[in-house]
């Protein structure tokens, strides 16, 4: 009796000590933040010791076998591999945290961003083999694989990209065209099985999915733009920019039949992929045989090459053009220390066919190496990779996990409105390579036509790529009509068909469509830079007072918000926030808006459509196509 008394107190007893214990010693708020900022410290620790893995690879490189810290520096298999290792146990470390008890907003971002994970999420294995998929699909594309004529023993198989791209881009005969189109298909499809390795790869991102506890597993694929069903709001930009995409997609079309009067045309308004790819990768070709509006010798675009060499000479001097903008705008200056330390030429075999130049983040340093090329293209590239830099810079003191872009395709956003101002004719005037600040009327639209081709129409291929993955992701599209749901796609977005019978046994999707599959270059992160991009560049040129609606001489496609410390303040907040906000927080600051919208696109092209209106009409075209359905019905 007297014991069983004693028994039924000891709880009561041991709860009292527990109260007593949280109004003296603590409660449980202050524990979980001790516990979640030792995980987040060692982390932390970690991380420093992979950028310094980072910074022994860069200057390795550069100097060329000799190793200044002695030994070998670390391969960058191995930095990846020791970023996964860390990124894993941290988000399992982490997932036990309850965030809502944690009362520091900041401590919570970081558990929130660092709790969740995309393919780094997997465990050993299964992250081994998603990567070991993705080289295989980088192998489709850049690998030579497709005998042209199907003849191997006569030639060297070639490449997709660049190779077979480059190709197409010259050849002027249909046939041509159609056979690579076919050939690059079979050989991935018969020999390597590309519609099993994407699926594959889908069960993996499934698998990831259900380790962050989302039920539809797009909401992994779209982890940082924290938004239910993203694909919504991308898809509400295809439409908003449609009927600007119908005009030039119409008076393309009538471009195709000059071109091409034995191509197999449909009749229901639709262009063939081949051809359309062909468009696509003439963007930026000097000899373009889809005509601009005005092709005549006078109305050509100047030659910017002759006077580009001799007012920019070399890289370097590029590249410091491309500093002096942002300093322009006032921010960050960049030391010759940096010159001299951190910005690198690559040797000549070592860019590939793009040349990209490479910004390499170990804070507190940043570094550069960039392409020898120089031409018109590079150094509006330049600019872009400045902005990476000043990016870099101004996120580096953040702590680890919310120093970085807020959502994927942020940075490359920002980096686009650097690109697009540097180009305009107002820019290369303020450079001395061109006369005049303004273009003649026909070569502005030549010029915006160009572009057009560029941004109008990659834009929807952006989008069908990432829904149809998605749309497979999430099971909205069965196995067997992958390729039929594949085509209503393109039919429907993009007013392109296949150019010729297809079946369930095909599977057609494009190059890019693979090498987006990397989230990395994601096709999502592809659009919102494109469109993100344009909406920042109409804010920083209404902000810099260099774009004024209505006026002839102030318009969106000719604005170089140069020396706007306006618009440098914007740009400089936004980046200075890394991630520690909601990426619609961020873009708030300079566009007032909280969601992507397609006006940017729209003000910039403006006068390109409104003069593919007038010239539909006078050729008698009419824009759009009748959408089909390929699935057969049941
Ligand atoms: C009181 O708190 C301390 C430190 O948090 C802990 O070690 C101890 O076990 C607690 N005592 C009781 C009775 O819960
Ligand atoms: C626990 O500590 C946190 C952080 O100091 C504080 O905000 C909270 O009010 C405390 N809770 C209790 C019950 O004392
Ligand atoms: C995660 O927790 C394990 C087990 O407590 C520990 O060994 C490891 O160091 C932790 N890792 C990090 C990055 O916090
Ligand atoms: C510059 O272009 C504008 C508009 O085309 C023209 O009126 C002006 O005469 C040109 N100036 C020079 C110096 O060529």
């Amino acid at each position: 009796m007297w014991l069983q008394g004693w028994l039924l107190l000891l709880p009561i007893l041991l709860g009292l000590a527990n109260i007593i214990n949280a109004s003296t010693a603590g409660n449980h708020t202050l524990n979980y933040e001790a516990k979640t900022q030792r995980i987040l410290d060692r982390a932390t620790q970690r991380i420093r010791s992979i950028y310094d893995m980072k910074r022994r690879i860069f200057l390795q490189l550069t100097l060329k076998g000799k190793s200044p810290l002695g030994g070998q520096a670390p391969s960058k298999l191995e930095v990846e591999m020791e970023t996964y290792r860390l990124l894993y146990e941290v988000a399992a470390n982490l997932s036990v945290v309850p965030v809502e008890q944690l009362s520091d907003p900041l401590m919570r971002r970081r558990v929130q961003r660092l709790s969740k994970l995309q393919l780094q999420g997997l465990r050993p294995a299964d992250y081994e083999q998603a990567k070991d998929l993705l080289r295989t699909m980088h192998n489709f594309v850049n690998g030579p694989l497709v005998c042209p004529g199907e003849d191997c023993s006569a030639r060297k198989p070639l490449a997709m990209y660049p190779q077979i791209m480059n190709m197409n881009m010259r050849t002027k005969n249909y046939k041509d065209l159609l056979e690579n189109w076919v050939n690059w298909r079979r050989t991935i499809n018969d020999k390597i099985t590309a519609k099993n390795t994407f699926i594959d790869y889908v069960r993996l991102l499934r698998i990831a999915a259900t380790y962050n506890g989302h039920v539809t597993p797009s909401r992994t694929w779209y982890l940082y733009y924290d938004t239910e069903n993203f694909q919504a709001e991308l898809e509400a930009v295809v439409w908003e920019i449609m009927p600007l995409y119908r005009e030039l997609h119409g008076y393309l079309r009538h471009e195709v039949q000059r071109a091409y009067p034995k191509a197999d045309m449909k009749n229901d308004g639709a262009i063939s992929a081949p051809i359309m790819d062909q468009i696509l990768s003439q963007d930026w070709y000097s000899h373009q045989f889809f005509q601009t509006p005005h092709p005549s010798k006078e109305h050509q675009l100047p030659s910017v090459v002759r006077r580009l060499e001799e007012v920019l000479v070399t890289p370097v001097k590029i590249n410091k053009k491309a500093t002096e903008f942002f300093e322009s705008l006032g921010l960050n200056h960049m030391s010759d220390g940096f010159y001299d330390r951190y910005a690198r030429r690559m040797n000549d075999d070592e860019g590939g066919p793009d040349c990209k130049p490479q910004v390499y983040y170990f804070p507190p340093d940043v570094a550069l190496r960039y392409c020898p090329k120089l031409d018109y293209k590079k150094m509006m590239q330049v600019h872009g990779v400045m902005c990476e830099l000043q990016y870099n810079l101004y996120k580096r003191n953040l702590p680890f996990g919310l120093d970085s872009e807020p959502c994927p395709g942020f940075g490359n956003a920002l980096a686009e409105t650097a690109v697009l101002a540097s180009g305009t004719p107002r820019h290369l005037h303020r450079l001395h390579i061109l006369l005049n600040e303004s273009l003649t009327e026909e070569q502005s639209l030549n010029r915006l036509f160009r572009m057009g081709v560029h941004t109008l129409l990659a834009v929807p291929q952006y989008f069908i790529n990432d829904k149809f993955l998605v749309d497979v992701m999430d099971g909205r599209i069965v196995v067997k009509d992958y390729n039929c749901a594949y085509w209503n796609l393109q039919d429907k977005y993009a007013g392109v068909q296949a150019p010729l019978w297809r079946t369930a046994k095909d599977f057609d999707p494009d190059f890019k469509f693979y090498r987006g599959l990397n989230p990395e270059t994601s096709n999502t992160k592809k659009f919102l830079a494109e469109i993100l991009g344009f909406q920042f560049y109409r804010s920083f040129c209404l902000a810099s007072g260099q774009y004024k609606p209505g006026d002839p001489k102030f318009p969106l496609h000719n604005c170089d918000f140069y020396d706007s410390k306006a618009a440098g303040k914007m740009i400089k907040d936004m980046m200075e926030f890394g991630s520690t906000k909601h990426w619609r927080d961020i873009m708030e600051i300079a566009t007032g808006e909280r969601k992507l919208s397609g006006r940017g696109v729209l003000e910039y092209f403006a006068p390109l459509f409104t003069w593919l209106k007038e010239r539909n009409k006078q050729l008698d075209i009419e824009p759009g196509w009748d959408a089909e359905d390929f699935c057969p019905k049941e």
